[in-house]
């Protein structure tokens, strides 16, 4: 949209969208318009400019409107708009394969693409169980999830999640055979930690010591870990914790999937937050900036021995029975190898200094009225308050509208306060995000 048609957004008609993931009350009532966006700023449909300081929802990581993605996607459109890869191909996605295999991690080079990250989630819950079945360990079906994670919505993601308010209503329709490890977020020992934690990678040990005697590992088929749960409140793993897990999911032959929805792409200043923390996964669940959002892209990465089991199953025919008609579309993948272009060409993948910064900013919120805890890890971070008597999330709201009206967005989870930035983003950008968040503190009640 351009500037001369903000007048015509005052006059949508905002009755019949029912938005996700919002409550349609409020917002209705009290609506946050965007018109355009351009590489760190939104434009109000009042003609505002607001800061992006969480890439939008974790995921524009090269910034807005960047013109070789936007590009990329026009030339797409107008070449091939389509074409299924049921048993028909195109270029495209196999290029996309081997670019996204050339960065992944040690012996992770077959990529399965679908369209959003819930799909990516529960397509990796299928080849799980469908893996272990081919080697003669059919009975290897449940799963194990953790407490505070999030792994989108779909019927398998939501099962294995850990945020209760997205499971409450749906209780009685989510997989049987899922169990939970508790989260790690422990406030009493770990408070204002900078980067990861010191306290509570014996965690780690419930898995071998109550899940595993409890289920049976020849009845265990995964373990699916947010290696930072974002949308859980940016909670960022103890040091050794996520090591301890791989330790014991490969004593116990049960195949690890980090869920890289948000960890992904540089956020934490490598490729995959795999190889940030050194652990070796047997599946990558991603989606989000592998296009720097600009079109919905999913996908799977996937140990190349587990593809080679379903390569060499017996008998000709199809090997794995799933697929999204849009799986491998050619706008996601002009626009993914454009945006892998762009984080290529500008280092975004390893902006230390900037990750020290953010650091530097999300600490100096520290003191301020009702913050309990701050914390951060590469490009993530949080900031987290103290509840309002009888109206949890309240002060993460208000935080979060203020600092709207203000000229910055962030993301309330609870009465945590998010941040994720563009990977573009520069020092000045932050001191805004963290400054005016400052400000907003001194003024919530
Ligand atoms: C870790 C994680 N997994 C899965 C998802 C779901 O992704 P999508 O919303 O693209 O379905 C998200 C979304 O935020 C996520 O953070």
């Amino acid at each position: 949209m351009n500037a001369r048609d903000l007048p015509a957004m005052s006059n949508v008609n905002l009755q019949h969208y029912w938005m996700p993931f919002t409550d349609n009350r409020r917002f209705k009532a009290k609506p946050r318009l965007v018109a355009s966006a351009k590489d760190m700023y939104f434009t109000t449909a009042e003609g505002k400019q607001v800061l992006d300081g969480l890439a939008t929802l974790w995921c524009v990581n090269a910034g807005h409107t960047r013109p070789r993605i936007v590009e990329a996607i026009r030339k797409q459109a107008g070449e091939l708009d389509f074409a299924s890869s049921f048993a028909l191909g195109h270029p495209l996605p196999f290029q996309l394969a081997e670019r996204i295999a050339a960065i992944a991690p040690r012996g992770m080079h077959q990529v399965f693409f679908t369209n959003s990250g819930s799909e990516a989630v529960d397509t990796a819950l299928k080849m799980a169980v469908a893996y272990h079945r081919l080697r003669g360990q059919g009975t290897r079906t449940r799963f194990i999830g953790r407490e505070r994670s999030y792994h989108g919505v779909n019927i398998g993601g939501t099962s294995i999640s850990g945020v209760a308010a997205n499971r409450k209503a749906y209780s009685g329709m989510l997989l049987p055979g899922v169990d939970h490890l508790r989260h790690t977020h422990d406030p009493s020992r770990n408070s204002f930690s900078r980067g990861q934690p010191a306290h509570g990678a014996e965690l780690a040990n419930e898995l071998e010591e109550r899940i595993v005697p409890l289920h049976d590992a020849s009845n265990i088929a995964a373990l699916i870990v947010d290696p930072v749960s974002a949308s859980g409140g940016v909670l960022i793993p103890p040091k050794g914790y996520l090591q301890r897990l791989r330790e014991i999911c490969t004593r116990h032959g049960i195949l690890l999937v980090f869920d890289e929805v948000i960890t992904g792409w540089g956020r934490l200043g490598a490729p995959f937050a795999a190889q940030h923390f050194g652990v070796e996964p047997d599946l990558i669940t991603f989606a989000k900036g592998i296009t720097s959002g600009a079109v919905p892209l999913g996908g799977v990465l996937v140990r190349g021995s587990i593809y080679e089991t379903f390569m060499q199953a017996q008998g000709a025919g199809m090997e794995f029975f799933h697929g999204y008609t849009y799986s491998g579309h050619p706008l996601a993948c002009a626009a993914a190898l454009a945006a892998l272009d762009t984080y290529d060409q500008e280092g975004l993948f390893s902006k230390t200094q900037l990750a020290a910064h953010f650091e530097a900013g999300v600490h100096s919120l520290k003191g301020l009225p009702h913050v309990v805890d701050c914390r951060n890890l590469g490009l993530i971070g949080a900031v987290e308050l103290a509840p309002r008597p009888n109206a949890p999330g309240e002060r993460g709201y208000e935080t979060f509208e203020k600092c709207w009206e203000r000229g910055v967005f962030v993301r309330p989870v609870g009465d945590s306060v998010a941040f994720c930035p563009p990977l573009i983003a520069e020092n000045r950008h932050l001191d805004q995000i963290f400054g005016t968040v400052a400000e907003v503190l001194k003024t919530v009640n």
